[in-house]
């Protein structure tokens, strides 16, 4: 008796969840169609429209042309309200199919024209840096679901240990395939990226390392005008030598020509760039390993205490730390970093991710002469959702949310901004192409290059505003923003 009690109200359990789920869906639908519908006109407000209505006006005009001409056949004739059935004229229907022809070619024609005339960007800003990821792990590996028991009662006891079956790892599918870097990809690449303006790539820098593509990249980059910078991550490790470790392997790359360096006139010398994934978990547990000491500390020579500038002296470079936290930005001054950038696009997921506190962040870095790096991204979505930090999930709305992101960062009149990501596929941040696939996410209703172009044109906009910035204050002093040869203060 008791155990058909229990069961019966587990199937009520079950069937509550699934109404629940089910009310859930509906809600997200309507709220997602409510933001793309006129609630998003704040948003888009923001926007530059004159780039947004060419950008998308040529697509709708596709959209809609068939669909009126569709209409147009199928509406019978009426008259006084009767359909007329009409007459079969061979001559007439020849002549509109004729008709529909031409306007499929023109249509074609004009859907070549648009792929051809792609936005690019022809100055290069090395104030732009992107995430680039090689190779990508397009597959993870998983714990197979338990097999099914034979009686809804009964707890299925595996025979053998399942082994974790590898899946696919994205959640929108890459125009080029799953892709393995080879030099003529990384050319290809590359040269995505230069046309859209951008100066540097950011690789991230694991361990352990594989020397050969790290070579094969830092050489090829140059000759798409590019520079590199590595990204080292403190994330499974903090301690100091493991830090230390990293920055002697990294030494032996920063002398080569493809390394992104960059003059700074306080120090007077020409450094490389180097960005410190989860830089935030570090605490104190560095100490003044990052400091140089100061003017009377040097002084007093004799007095600097043996730590301080420690690991500066095994690679000197501008250590730019990832942030998540207001309070992360205190952390990472107390213990030197050159600046904090905030990785996660993820717009609202943390303190450092939101647009609207960045004016916060810039200002703290500017009055401790520190560098604020916005990370801005098209969008984040994972395919095998985890709980990381929350729901940090970002639906792309067609573009505008990377539109706002850029926005935000250029108003703030920073000097550097970086993107998450070129290809970042397992993240869904990817700005590379993509192709419709079935069980697939895709750009729709933009052409597969849709963020390359839109990126081009965020960058431009970047360029032209500091530009601006630069030729208004012509004569007098310029402040460290507009500089743009290469040169932070
Ligand atoms: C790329 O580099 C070459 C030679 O280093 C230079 O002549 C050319 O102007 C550069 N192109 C751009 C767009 O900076
Ligand atoms: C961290 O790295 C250091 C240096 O490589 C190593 O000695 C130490 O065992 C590592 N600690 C952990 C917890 O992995
Ligand atoms: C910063 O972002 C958080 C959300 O992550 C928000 O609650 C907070 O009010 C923002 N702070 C400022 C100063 O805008
Ligand atoms: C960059 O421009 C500033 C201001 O025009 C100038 O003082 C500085 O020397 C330049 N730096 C380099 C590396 O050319």
């Amino acid at each position: 008796m008791l155990l058909k009690k229990y069961v019966k109200t587990r199937r009520k359990v079950k069937i509550l969840l699934l109404v629940t789920i089910v009310a859930l869906i509906v809600i997200t639908c309507i709220i997602l169609l409510g933001s793309s519908g006129p609630n998003g006109s704040t948003i888009e407000r923001l926007l530059d429209e004159r780039f947004i209505a060419r950008a998308y006006q040529p697509q709708s005009e596709q959209l809609q042309q068939p669909k009126e001409q569709a209409v147009a056949l199928l509406q019978p004739h009426r008259e006084n309200g009767v359909i007329v059935p009409e007459k079969y004229d061979e001559h007439k229907i020849k002549a509109r199919i004729m008709q529909n022809r031409l306007q499929q070619v023109k249509q074609q024609q004009r859907d070549n024209e648009a792929e051809q005339s792609r936005t690019t960007v022809d100055a290069l800003t090395t104030a732009v840096h992107i995430f680039y990821t090689a190779p990508v792990p397009w597959y993870k590996s998983k714990k197979p679901p338990l097999p099914q028991p034979e009686h809804p009662n009964e707890v299925a006891l595996p025979l053998t240990t399942p082994k974790p079956v590898k899946i696919l790892n994205t959640a929108f599918y890459p125009a080029l395939g799953l892709y393995k870097p080879s030099a003529k990809l990384l050319g290809q690449h590359f040269e995505n990226i230069r046309n859209c303006g951008i100066g540097v790539i950011i690789l991230s820098f694991v361990r352990p390392s594989d020397p050969a593509l790290l070579h094969q990249i830092l050489e090829l980059a140059p000759q798409h005008n590019l520079s590199v910078t590595f990204e080292l991550s403190v994330a499974g490790n903090r301690t100091l030598d493991f830090v230390r470790q990293q920055l002697q392997e990294i030494a032996a790359y920063v002398d080569l020509p493809g390394f992104y360096h960059v003059y700074s006139q306080s120090r007077a010398a020409l450094l490389p760039v180097l960005y410190v994934s989860n830089a935030y978990k570090l605490s104190e547990s560095l100490g003044r390993q990052l400091c140089r000491p100061t003017a009377q500390e040097l002084a007093e020579q004799l007095n600097v205490p043996k730590n301080v500038g420690g690991l500066r002296r095994v690679l000197d470079a501008l250590f730019i730390g990832h942030i998540r936290l207001k309070s992360h930005a205190d952390v990472l001054r107390r213990l030197c970093f050159d600046g904090f950038y905030s990785k996660l696009p993820s717009n609202g997921a943390v303190f450092a991710s939101t647009w609207k506190n960045w004016s916060y962040l810039k200002s703290y870095a500017l009055s401790y002469k520190m560098l604020f790096v916005p990370t801005v991204g098209p969008g984040f979505a994972e395919r095998n959702k985890f709980p990381r930090h929350g729901d940090i999930q970002r639906h792309r709305s067609n573009g505008r949310y990377y539109g706002v992101a850029w926005r935000t960062a250029i108003l703030n009149h920073v000097g550097f901004i970086n993107i998450a990501s070129y290809n970042n596929w397992p993240d869904g941040s990817q700005i590379e192409e993509v192709v419709p696939r079935a069980g697939f996410l895709d750009y729709n209703p933009g052409s597969r290059t849709k963020y390359l172009d839109l990126t081009a044109h965020w960058v431009g906009n970047f360029l032209k505003t500091r530009q601006e910035a630069a030729s208004a204050a012509a004569g007098a002093v310029l402040n460290c923003y507009e500089l743009l040869n290469n040169t932070i203060c």
